[in-house]
């Protein structure tokens, strides 16, 4: 068993824990938590976790834990250091500490990341290691919550611009109301879709969750009924050169598919979003019913609301088990809410 730290990005943290967890269970990651604190998880697993952590928009990154430690008045008491295998010789190095929440040690924090310097330099003083602030082989990162000191190594970090490219503006069709790239994102990876499954979006729109399914890998399917969305979703699809995929015109509330692995989807909400003059609550509902019949046993459907909508009571009305409800303020009038199903 390995000790490992999951670093959450700072906004919308419950969905950046419920992301992590999902994905973890979609790769098949057995673990254990050990704590699930203010942006940190944590947690102990035989496997490599950066399979999963990799596909996270909300989590910033992933430690190998070496210590955990508590900074006093005028000391720093690190417990058991861990000697990582990993760390090879003649290689350089950085230390570097992000305190979360209030701070209320007497040190600075460089003074802190110094000192750990020091230890670091002393543990793996076999190994000949170099300080080299701006471009390090290696970089041990330490998080600070109130006294508590997690530090470890960090062997996977979020990178932003990954997402910047496939974001609706940077799209060959775009239009008002697609979802930033990383809830669309977080919502697919909250389906858990495997590589090679079958992923649908019956309200697929310009196709900014297929796009982010067919990223991991999945046979994507998107259904629409607008037919200039069905076009626009094509060439968006060819953009990105994901060849696994089919966009349907069709009716959400008659599925063109027998079998599904995993849906998530946007529905129309007449705000940004036409409903083609259909009223919000039946067209949600049915469309609901109608996917119970091809979703397959103990899979996940998730879907995103305006969070005064209610509409989970549509789903439970629908026969859907409620398994998370994650509540995310956009701005002043309207918080976005996505309701994973089974
Ligand atoms: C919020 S948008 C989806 C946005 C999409 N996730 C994206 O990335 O562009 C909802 C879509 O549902 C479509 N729609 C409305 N009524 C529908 C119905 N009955 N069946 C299928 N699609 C429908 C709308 O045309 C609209 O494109």
């Amino acid at each position: 068993m390995k000790k490992y730290l999951a670093h959450i990005r700072g906004h919308y943290q419950e969905l950046g824990f419920e992301e992590f967890f999902a994905t973890l269970e979609a790769e098949n990651i057995q673990y254990s938590i050990e704590k699930k604190d203010n942006q940190i998880l944590l947690f102990n697993t035989k496997q490599n976790p950066v399979k999963a952590a990799k596909r996270c928009a909300f989590l910033h990154s992933i430690l190998k834990m070496i210590s955990i430690g508590n900074v006093e008045k005028d000391k720093l008491e690190l417990q058991q250091f861990i000697s990582l295998p990993e760390i090879k010789d003649d290689k350089t190095f950085a230390v570097r500490i992000k305190k979360i929440g209030k701070k209320v040690i007497e040190q600075d924090l460089p003074d802190l990341e110094r000192e750990i310097g020091g230890f670091v330099y002393n543990n793996y003083r076999t190994q000949n290691l170099k300080v080299n602030l701006k471009n390090p082989d290696y970089l041990f990162f330490g998080i600070l919550i109130g006294r508590r000191l997690y530090f470890g190594l960090e062997v996977w970090v979020l990178n932003h611009s990954e997402y910047e490219s496939r974001e609706p503006r940077n799209r060959p069709f775009f239009r008002p109301g697609s979802m930033k790239t990383e809830f669309a994102r977080a919502i697919v990876n909250l389906s858990r879709i495997k590589q090679n499954e079958m992923f649908y979006d019956p309200f697929c729109g310009g196709g900014g969750f297929l796009i982010e399914a067919a990223t991991l890998g999945a046979n994507v399917l998107g259904s629409e009924l607008d037919k200039f969305a069905v076009y626009g979703c094509n060439q968006n699809m060819k953009f990105y050169k994901n060849t696994y995929c089919s966009i349907i015109r069709s009716d959400s509330r008659h599925l063109p598919i027998k079998e599904a692995d995993a849906i998530a989807t946007d529905p129309p909400y007449a705000i940004q979003s036409s409903t083609h003059g259909e009223n919000v609550n039946s067209l949600i509902y049915d469309f609901l019913i109608e996917s119970r019949t091809i979703l397959k046993k103990d899979c996940y459907l998730v879907f995103s609301s305006p969070a005064k909508h209610e509409s989970e009571l549509l789903a439970e009305k629908a026969g859907y088990s409620i398994q998370k409800i994650l509540d995310t303020r956009l701005h002043k009038s309207l918080t976005r809410r996505i309701i994973v199903l089974k």
